[in-house]
């Protein structure tokens, strides 16, 4: 069996901390089964390193190994996606497609945000984790596949099932086994070697000299609470390797990289080095207002289509307590949108392009589907916001022959929060 020490060099995955090797080792451990596995731990923990480790030492690492990012492919889609549809299943469906379930036979499934799959496609899977049996979409044909499943979260599992957004059955069946990896303010032995190794890593990517942190920023690291985890630390070590000149980094330096909230878990969307006034204050603040509104529009919607369906005011106001308490209020001021780069490419996520994507099925012309149209549109108009603001600093940036400091100036923002959006478009 291969070693912990083994697997971490392989998968280039940095730390000593106990939690993290026991949970390495029970991925080993289960590998040569077909035991099912859920993944659970916050974001930016580290968790899809797990099924990669789990499938390549088993039996099945020649055949494929499947990633699907539940939570970004539309309900209106993911059966089909999942399963594969027969021609004529809907209009559009011009010819009979295989999905992830069949491809994968013999193979591996990721279902990464697996809290997030309708409860009819958790029917389906549920029945295919029983017995491997599927129907593909609008096909009364049983189809058979040998799949081996991990999954994912980073919910409450146990809330969900409460909610009964998630079924417990299902729930029990993917957590056959459950391998859960310890957030990184749990692992304070970790932080600073994580930090010198990404801090080495952009040094050498960027042709610079590796960023040194002085003493007090040591300390500043490791009681900050890293609400994105190991995401976070490695980007806040890319931020500081590209812009700060100096390169030994003092607490003050690093501080300026730190949201200010600590007791969030969303970064802090005005960075504290900004001036009062400063223009770019206001271009975000209006941003951010922009962002807000969509939200608040989105939730409206949500909550009319509700009204619609049921009309029945008194159950949708109590199924919807939480949704109307964030569209009304509580008597406190709410920060709930967030400008940070991970949260807005989130909105414009694309299911990992692992295979061909099959067909994408139509809207048929139920209630239900009418709010993922809407949906839809809501997206668009986040797209061309975000379009206008690439074009925006594209043009800035040919302006002044690539040059960022110039542009930042030309845009009235900082350079940093240039080089965020540069990075969060891929520019
Ligand atoms: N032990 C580690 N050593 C080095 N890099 C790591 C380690 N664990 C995670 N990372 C890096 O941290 C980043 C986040 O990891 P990953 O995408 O697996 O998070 P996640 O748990 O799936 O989060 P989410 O729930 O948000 O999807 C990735 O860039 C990954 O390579
Ligand atoms: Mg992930």
């Amino acid at each position: 069996m291969e070693s912990v020490q083994s697997i971490k060099q392989r998968f280039e995955l940095i730390g000593n901390d106990v939690k993290l090797n026991r949970a390495i080792e029970k991925a080993i451990q289960v590998a040569p089964t077909d035991i099912s596995v859920l993944v659970t731990g916050e974001s930016g923990v580290g968790k899809e390193a797990i099924p990669k480790i789990i499938h390549s030492l088993s039996h099945r690492k020649h055949a494929k190994y499947i990633a699907v990012n539940c939570g970004a492919i539309p309900e209106g889609t993911i059966d089909s996606e999942l399963f594969g549809h027969e021609k004529g299943a809907f209009t559009g469906a011009t010819q009979t497609r295989s999905g992830y379930f069949e491809v994968a036979d013999g193979g591996t499934i990721f279902l990464d945000e697996v809290g997030e799959l309708p409860l009819t496609t958790q029917v389906r899977l549920l029945r295919v984790l029983e017995n491997g049996e599927f129907l593909k979409v609008g096909s009364s044909q049983v189809q058979k596949t040998d799949v081996r499943i991990v999954a994912a979260t980073n919910i409450n599992m146990f809330e969900a099932i409460e909610k009964e957004k998630f079924r417990e059955d299902l729930y029990y069946r993917l957590s056959t086994v459950e391998i859960h990896l310890p957030p990184l303010r749990d692992r304070r032995e970790d932080i600073h070697l994580l930090f010198r190794k990404f801090a080495s890593d952009f040094g050498q990517k960027y042709k610079m000299p590796t960023i040194r942190l002085e003493d007090d920023a040591v300390q500043l690291l490791l009681k900050y609470r890293w609400p994105g985890n190991i995401r976070q630390l490695r980007n806040i070590a890319e931020q500081i390797s590209v812009l700060e000149e100096n390169r030994n980094i003092s607490a003050a330096t690093l501080q300026s990289y730190l949201p200010e909230s600590q007791g969030s878990n969303l970064p802090a969307v005005v960075g504290q080095t900004k001036k009062e006034g400063d223009f770019s204050n206001e271009r975000e603040i209006l941003y951010k207002v922009l962002f807000d509104m969509k939200g608040d529009l989105n939730d409206l919607k949500k909550l009319t289509l509700e009204l619609l369906k049921h009309n029945d005011s008194s159950k949708v106001q109590k199924e919807n307590e939480n949704l109307i308490r964030k569209i009304y209020g509580n008597g406190q001021d709410e920060e709930e949108i967030d400008l940070e780069e991970d949260a807005t490419t989130e909105v414009l996520h694309l299911p990992e392009p692992v295979m061909e994507a099959p067909v994408q099925a139509p809207a048929p012309i139920s209630q239900e589907d009418r709010y993922h149209f809407a949906e839809e549109i809501e997206e668009e108009e986040t797209l061309s916001l975000q379009e206008k603001e690439i074009e925006l600093i594209k043009k800035s940036l040919e302006r002044n022959n690539g040059k960022r400091k110039a542009a930042a100036a030309e845009l009235g923002i900082s350079e940093r929060t240039l080089y965020r959006k540069i990075k969060q478009y891929d520019l």
